[in-house]
């Protein structure tokens, strides 16, 4: 997968940034140095084009997945982990995801689907990847930011993953905005307060 990797401190974490629809390796860089500008950065563009648009999976409408693709996207990328692990020696135990819109939808799907792919997850604006699946036991810790007003990512799509993963044994947290879709410097800070509590 075409990707950015950044070398930290190997003490620290190595975080997967995820964008949303139209984004690509670069969008999330900056936000990956407002959490951690020690940790190492592995970032991916997503292998699916919409319209020109990078995306990690296809949809058929906007918020209706195609799930055959999801499934072998997901099974890509984390395949992709554990060869980035030995390409660039880290810890494959030391990733922690951080996703916007479409890139927290298949960071929400690495969970569904693996029970070791990631030790935390930060997912902004996510909903449920997929309702037809039992969760493998979680022992990750995930943090939600979603929006009261989201137009593409309905209340009850962050309270119903919350609910599952939490359910599947991951420590979940979850943080309310009100900027729609946006993904909001009020919801980044939010997200270092839990990485700092959670991984300090
Ligand atoms: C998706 O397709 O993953 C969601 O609808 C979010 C997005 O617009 O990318």
């Amino acid at each position: 997968m075409h990707h950015i990797f950044k070398q930290g401190n190997k003490q620290k974490p190595v975080f997967l940034l995820l964008h949303g629809t139209g984004g690509d390796e670069n969008s999330l860089l900056a936000l990956a140095e407002i959490i951690d500008q020690e940790a190492s950065v592995l970032s991916v563009r997503g292998n699916v084009l919409e319209h020109g648009m990078p995306r990690f999976f296809r949809r058929i409408a906007e918020g209706v997945f195609d799930m055959e693709d999801l499934a072998a996207r997901t099974k890509e990328l984390y395949e992709f982990l554990d060869e980035a692990a030995t390409n660039y020696e880290f810890e494959r135990k030391n990733v922690i995801a951080i996703g916007y819109s479409n890139g927290a939808n298949i960071a929400a799907n690495l969970l569904f689907e693996f029970e070791d792919a990631l030790t935390g997850v930060i997912l902004h604006h996510p909903m449920v990847p997929n309702r037809n699946v039992i969760i493998p036991t979680q022992h990750s810790k995930v943090f939600i930011a979603a929006g009261v007003n989201d137009p593409i990512c309905p209340q009850h799509e962050a309270t119903d993953l919350q609910t599952m993963l939490a359910n599947a044994g991951a420590d979940v947290t979850l943080e309310w905005e009100s900027n729609g879709h946006q993904l909001t410097m009020s919801e980044v800070q939010k997200a270092k307060a839990w990485y700092e509590q959670s991984f300090a």
